[in-house]
């Protein structure tokens, strides 16, 4: 499958991934950079547990494909 080549900066720290066009935000965070204190629950931005903060906003990890924020800042409860 395609892959795409994406750094984005997790809790201050830059992080160069390779990921699938269909990867969530969650998935990677948790099973990428085993980051397992953003939770997933409902899968469909409802409940509000795999809330991280975008850019300075929060945002549902589990609704936002991480091949779309290429050099964004990501901020998860372990930061
Ligand atoms: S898992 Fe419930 S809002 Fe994302």
């Amino acid at each position: 499958m395609h892959r795409i080549n994406l750094t984005i900066k997790v809790n201050g720290k830059e992080v160069t991934l390779k990921v699938g066009p269909k990867e969530r935000l969650i998935d990677t965070l948790r099973e990428q950079l085993n980051l397992t204190g953003t939770k997933e629950g409902c899968s469909i931005g409802e409940c509000g547990a795999c809330t991280v903060i975008l850019d300075g906003e929060a945002v549902c990890s589990c609704l936002i494909l991480t091949g779309q924020i290429g050099g964004s800042e990501v901020l998860t409860i372990e930061g």
